[in-house]
């Protein structure tokens, strides 16, 4: 395996609560019943994907795109104001450590994340520098399942696809990971899923694995 292919939210930081916070404030001025069940649902979908599953709940009047991109804006502003209270402290060393060393073996790093403030995240941690290539929420127009994320991460790297392996929290990162003809770690929910080649209870074990 030449190339390690990172998810970011839930993988290397945990930006989760923050999601949650910004959605559920959207959803309760709204009026909409939303709960972490549902937002589990939304771990590597775009920020627009998981809005209409936000929206399954809403019994209101039906809502334009211009409404609905305002209401991806509104969260996504809550979201950013609590980027902003991330810091390097926000890594934890076995993440650090675990990257370094997997590049001191000669493996090629990149980033493979749904998100558009992927590259704000990696400045506020100051992870931006253990990456060879970012591929974001701005490079692309499907976002996991689709594979598109890794496939162009892989390109970046000038590595094929059969020679990635990615790692990953959620179940539609690794149907994206496979059906873009990768390996999978998964971590966290994802290590229980039956598509998942190598299950990790931490993120450190990836120095155990034998890439064969
Ligand atoms: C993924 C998260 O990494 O990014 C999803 O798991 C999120 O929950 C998606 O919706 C898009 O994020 P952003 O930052 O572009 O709104
Ligand atoms: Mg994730």
């Amino acid at each position: 395996m030449r190339a390690l292919i990172f998810d970011l939210d839930g993988v290397l930081v945990f930006t989760d609560a923050f999601h949650y916070q910004a959605w559920k404030e959207m959803a309760d001025r709204l009026g909409i019943y939303f709960d972490e069940k549902i937002n589990n649902r939304l771990r590597g979908v775009s920020r627009m994907d998981s809005l209409e599953i936000i929206l399954e709940k809403y019994h209101g009047a039906p809502l334009s795109y211009a409404e609905k991109c305002a209401l991806a804006d509104e969260k996504n502003e809550t979201y950013k104001k609590l980027l902003q209270t991330m810091t390097p402290d926000d890594v934890s060393q076995e993440v650090r450590e675990t990257l370094r060393e997997l590049r001191c073996r000669g493996h090629k790093l990149a980033v493979g994340s749904s998100s558009k403030n992927t590259r704000f995240i990696l400045a506020q941690t100051n992870l931006k520098d253990a990456f060879d290539a970012v591929s974001d929420g701005t490079n692309i127009t499907r976002s996991k399942p689709d594979p598109e994320v890794f496939l162009k991460a892989a390109m970046f790297l000038g590595e094929q696809p059969g020679n990635c392996l990615a790692v990953e929290d959620a179940e539609a990162g690794i149907d994206a990971a496979k059906s873009g003809g990768m390996k999978a770690a998964g971590i966290g929910e994802a290590a229980k899923y039956v598509r998942t080649d190598y299950p990790l209870q931490k993120i450190s074990e990836l120095l155990e694995l034998d890439f064969g």
